[in-house]
């Protein structure tokens, strides 16, 4: 998919440079529903969206190569880490493919580009004064003979007490942490406790961007309070340096003597992604413009917004760690929003691989449609606090809202007036009934509140109202019930079924950027031509007299067996 170019917005405006930037998965696992929930469903719903509206959407990530979630699994399957990153790189575009996911492009950290941007970054941040040598005490393993990477050292939390933190991160707390902070550090190599020693590296002077980044998320008011809060929570307690560098052999080198043996540390150089993936797609053959400057429309432009899809686990390095690094490098625009996701659980536990405990996406697509899910996801997804999936609910849904109050809306208008009208959409007289107006006029205004809340990443909320614009319609229909007044007021039936029509030839676009699979085919059985993401964010009109092609049901009815026969498979 290109982003089109448009010469104006659906408001008439000149189109906006939208940069949808999604979290980059570390390519060591097929990906989870959660992880869909936390970051990539939202990020596809808000770029189709925002690709009605005419705007000019940019949608990117990759594989984060680079981590250590990427070498344990290698040493522990006896491969290198370039076959482990091939083998899961490949799920994810198929995942993607398969499940809707719009990238303009996926790529991965460990491209010839990719390393070519970031030592630009590292050697202009070098440069100006913001990297600095210095000796640093690491924990290394006596038995094994290397250092430790952070991953490599687990430990008991030094602000929570967890005693699973890893040597980066407590999921508990979600602080990032330095491994020698950890209590009863051990080597995941070895099993033994390990020892400090010295080893020279590169510091970001995170120290100096305090005050400028309180400054600045000080003012952006838009962003969620917890996304918000959080960060200047972190703010509050004051920022320290933070070594830039590691003693691995798997990454970015360093673009300087004396460092052939050490790499770019994996979070400073995967946030860079965000860049030179555009720069990537803006000297490829996608591109429309054939200009591999025009990376700057998303970068350099005061009009543009870059809006960041993560998980709440990622919130520091997307609101401190990456807008300290673009100030220091200069010239690049802040993040505009950084809508993180809480955690979606699974049957009221938090996804575990070493547990098998999640719903896998390739699993998932291998017995099910898209939407169904990308529905259930969307309506529970974990906006402001955590949420929970449970196949009950996927079930319920599936039958009782998109099937029951949508999927059966457009079966029974279309097959209706085909049979009654001669496969065409019928004549509706010049002057309709009130409520038929109201209808149309309620297709009409939604686009607008729905609208409202897919710009301020509320999606649940507009997915809810989306609904509820079906339900109103389903509430006419029967009320006006045209199977019983064709028998004696065959015009009644006729401007009936002509508002119905065109009421879901409205609702199918709006359901576009949620349901991109089934909201095609409903926009196409009520009579509409060509690519319904082109006809905008706005109800397409459909003429009297157009042929209406033979609906086929757009969801399928699940049987309640699948609960147990899905609840059994998590956790084996
Ligand atoms: N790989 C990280 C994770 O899965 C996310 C990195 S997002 C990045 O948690 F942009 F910073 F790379
Ligand atoms: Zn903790």
């Amino acid at each position: 998919m290109s982003p089109a170019e448009p010469s104006s917005n659906t408001s008439g405006e000149a189109p906006r440079a939208i940069l949808v930037a999604v979290a980059w998965p570390y390519a060591n696992s097929p990906l989870h529903a959660g992880q869909i929930a936390g970051a990539y469903l939202p990020a596809d719903i808000f770029a189709r969206y925002q690709r009605m509206r005419g705007q000019r959407v940019l949608m990117v990530s990759g594989s984060d190569a680079h981590g250590t979630p990427v070498t344990i699994r290698a040493e522990q399957e006896g491969i290198t880490p370039t076959e482990v990153l091939a083998r899961f790189h490949a799920s994810f575009l198929d995942t993607f493919a398969r499940f809707g996911i719009s990238f303009d492009l996926f790529t991965s950290t460990e491209t010839p580009n990719h390393s070519a941007v970031a030592q630009d970054m590292f050697l202009k941040l070098h440069e100006r004064g913001y990297l600095y040598e210095a000796e640093q005490e690491l924990l290394f393993d006596p038995v094994v003979g290397r250092f430790l990477p952070d991953r490599y050292v687990e430990g008991t939390c030094p602000r929570c007490g967890d005693e699973r933190a890893r040597g980066d991160q407590c999921d508990n707390c979600q602080s990032t942490l330095d491994a020698l902070e950890l209590i009863n550090p051990r080597s995941r190599l070895s099993d033994a406790t390990p020892e400090r020693r010295k080893s020279t590296h590169f510091f970001f002077k995170l120290s100096a961007f305090t005050d400028p980044l309180r400054e600045w998320v000080d003012r952006q008011e838009h962003w969620r309070l917890n996304v918000r809060n959080f960060t200047l929570g972190w703010l509050r307690e004051g920022l320290i340096d933070r070594a830039f560098t590691r003693d691995i052999a798997w990454g970015v080198p360093v673009p300087l003597e004396g460092y052939e043996n050490k790499r770019i540390y994996v979070w400073f150089e995967a946030v860079m992604g965000y860049l030179s993936a555009t720069k990537e797609w803006a000297a490829s053959d996608a591109n429309p413009d054939g200009d591999p400057e025009s990376w700057r429309q998303w970068w350099q432009d005061p009009n543009a917004r870059t809006v960041y899809f993560i998980g709440k686990d990622n919130i520091p390095f997307h609101t401190v760690i990456w807008p300290a690094l673009l100030m220091g490098y200069g010239d690049l625009d802040l993040p505009y929003d950084v809508p993180a996701n809480q955690y979606l659980t699974m049957s009221g536990m938090k996804a575990s691989s070493s547990r098998n405990w999640a719903l896998w996406m390739p699993d998932y697509l291998d017995r099910y449609d898209p939407d169904p899910l990308r529905y259930t996801l969307t309506a529970t997804m974990p906006e402001t606090s955590d949420s929970d999936f449970t196949w009950v609910e996927y079930v319920r849904r599936n039958n009782d809202e998109l099937l029951a109050r949508w999927g059966n809306l457009v079966n029974r208008v279309v097959t209706f007036a085909r049979r009654n009208f001669e496969q065409r959409v019928p004549e509706s007289p010049s002057t309709i009934a009130l409520e038929s107006q109201a209808l149309l006029d309620r297709v009409d205004s939604a686009f607008a509140t729905v609208g409202e809340s897919l710009e301020q990443v509320n999606l649940r909320r507009a997915l809810g109202d989306a609904m509820s614009v079906a339900q109103d319609a389903n509430r006419y229909l029967d009320d006006r019930a045209p199977w019983t007044a064709i028998k004696t007021d065959r015009a009644h039936a006729a401007e009936t079924l002509f508002v119905a029509i065109n009421a879901i030839s409205g609702i199918a676009s709006m359901l576009q950027p949620f349901l991109p699979f089934t909201s095609a085919e409903a926009w196409r059985f009520v009579g509409n031509d060509g690519e319904i993401q082109a006809a905008g964010w706005r109800r397409s009109a459909v003429a009297a007299g157009t042929p209406l092609p033979e609906p086929r049901p757009l969801f399928r009815k699940l049987d309640e067996s699948i609960v147990a026969e899905e609840e059994a498979r998590i956790g084996q």
